[in-house]
């Protein structure tokens, strides 16, 4: 049986996660790309839930394919990628066959990204209030769509007989240019032509140009009436559901299908300017940045890195998403403003039942945000655990290594640099990826593939070290100590 079987069946036979809600499968992904040198075997195998209201930390040095994972599932792998195998389940639907559009609608609505670098995902010479706004509205097009179809007849109309004077008038041009062998004659025949075209013409644009407007205003009190409808069926469906809330019995029920409601009556309604604002600005003030009625009309140029950051996961709010996805977001941080945006990425988790996905390579970061952990190296999943099995009880070898890697403040201990570098992922290495650079490798790691070991009906990793065959691997000091003081600092989730 293959290796990734294997994981999945295990997954699936200790299934001690029921009573959970799995709101994403990852199952099997693997992804290339083809490059001048070769094929680059950047994602091999990954497998991994993602847990309502959970947080899915995945740690991994660069190049282990946390990115590229991630862009898979936000649909924006660069085109030279190559998916060669996988699903990637959300709401019963393969996200790796998803039409296009279906793609949009699902990303644009439900799963929602920020990255490192907040100032390449923001347009620098947009003013902060229009980037936000603008996507709510280009997001809340349903009623656009209506809107746009029911005039796309006339505007079709309009625009052809526009162009045919415009293409009377640039064969004039072109004929009255002077380096141009054109005869005389010709050059009368093409203004003859364009005066003619315009007297027969005006009229008729002139005519295209009513209906059009008339068409307009039709679609108008058209969608309004439509919108009409949307907003009171929203009022009908909520209203049993704030009387439920408002008895305080099962409030978390209660609020759980307040939030679904008003998600679904989001998704399907057109968002006015004024509406994007006034949302905007709630938006804004909710990732905590200070007097937005001023700042909406900022560039981006005026915010500190901390505050663009704000701007981005507000961006990514807007749509109300039910995954986050948060790639190294505080990478290009400083510390103070970094553990702000992490207190500020549980905060809005919390307050929004979404399920994160969080991405970094420094596992220090995550011992206060992750539920779950997993480790990723040379494209695999190499550790998976919930928090606690990964903090407490480690174990693989790198991610013992990655433990003693973090800088802590409060032992004096050095930190200890992994040894060598990641592999080349154009050439994986064969058995363990890790083995070339861990002191813990064993014969057997140089030749085959360890399969994904049960440690715990939570917890499973991929190194041979925990076959029964295998001999007794001390765990290095470093970690046990950094254990020891992190169980005595409260941080982590037990
Ligand atoms: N567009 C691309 N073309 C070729 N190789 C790529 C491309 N994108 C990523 N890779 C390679 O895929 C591997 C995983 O990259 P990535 O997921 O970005 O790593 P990280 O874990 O640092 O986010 C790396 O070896 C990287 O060089
Ligand atoms: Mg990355």
């Amino acid at each position: 049986m293959r290796f990734q079987d294997q994981y999945q069946n295990i997954i699936e036979e200790n299934n001690t996660n029921e009573g959970k809600e799995k709101v994403l499968e990852v199952k099997d992904l693997t992804i290339s790309f083809k490059t001048d040198n070769g094929k680059v075997q950047a994602v091999r195998g990954v497998s991994f839930d993602l847990y309502k209201g959970e947080t899915l930390c995945i740690v991994g040095e660069s190049g282990s394919g946390k990115s590229v994972t991630s862009k898979a599932i936000m649909g924006i792998l660069s085109a030279n990628a190559l998916v060669e195998g996988g699903q990637i389940i959300y709401q019963g639907e393969d996200l790796l066959k998803v039409s296009e559009n279906e793609f949009h609608r699902i990303r644009g609505h439900k799963i929602g990204m920020i990255f490192q670098d907040p100032l390449s995902s923001l347009n620098p010479i947009m003013k902060i209030g229009k980037q936000i706004t603008e996507v709510m509205i280009i997001n809340g097009n349903h009623l656009k769509h209506k809107y746009d179809d029911l005039i796309s007849d006339e505007l079709i109309k309009f625009k052809n007989d526009e162009r045919l004077l415009q293409i009377a008038k640039d064969e004039w041009k072109h004929a009255k240019k002077k380096k141009n062998n054109v005869s005389a004659e010709e050059k009368a025949k093409t203004e003859a032509n364009y005066s003619k075209e315009k007297v027969r013409l005006s009229p008729i644009i002139a005519a295209d140009k009513a209906a059009l407007n008339e068409a307009k205003k039709k679609a108008k009190v058209e969608v309004g009436a439509l919108r009409k409808e949307i907003v009171a069926r929203h009022k009908q469906l909520r209203a049993p559901i704030l009387e439920r809330l408002f008895t305080f019995k099962n409030v978390k029920k209660d609020y759980a299908d307040f939030i679904s409601e008003r998600r679904r009556y989001v998704s399907e309604i057109r968002v006015t300017h004024k509406e994007a604002k006034m949302r905007a600005l709630r938006i804004m003030q909710e990732v905590g940045i200070p007097e937005p009625e001023r700042r909406f009309n900022q560039y981006p140029f005026e915010f500190s890195g901390g505050m663009r950051q704000r701007i981005v996961i507000a961006i990514a709010l807007t749509a109300d998403p039910d995954i986050l996805i948060c790639d190294e977001p505080t990478t290009a941080l400083d510390v103070t403003i970094q553990a702000q945006i992490l207190e500020l990425i549980n905060k809005l988790k919390a307050a929004r039942h979404m399920s994160v996905i969080f991405i970094t390579h420094d596992l220090g970061v995550v011992a206060n945000m992750a539920d779950r952990v997993a480790v990723m190296y040379a494209g695999k999943i190499v550790e998976y655990g919930t928090a606690s099995d990964v903090f407490y009880s480690p174990a693989h070898p790198y991610t013992w290594a990655l433990l003693s890697s973090i800088p802590d403040i409060d032992s004096k201990e050095r930190l200890e640099a992994i040894p060598g570098t990641p592999p080349n992922m154009l050439f994986p290495p064969k058995g363990d990826a890790f083995a070339l650079r861990s002191r813990y490798a064993l014969g057997i790691d140089f030749k085959e593939e360890p399969p994904m070991f049960v440690v715990s009906p939570t917890h499973y990793a991929a190194s041979w070290l925990l076959d029964s065959r295998a001999p007794e691997a001390v765990l290095p000091k470093i970690v046990t100590t950094r254990i020891a003081n992190s169980l005595k600092k409260a941080g982590v989730k037990q």
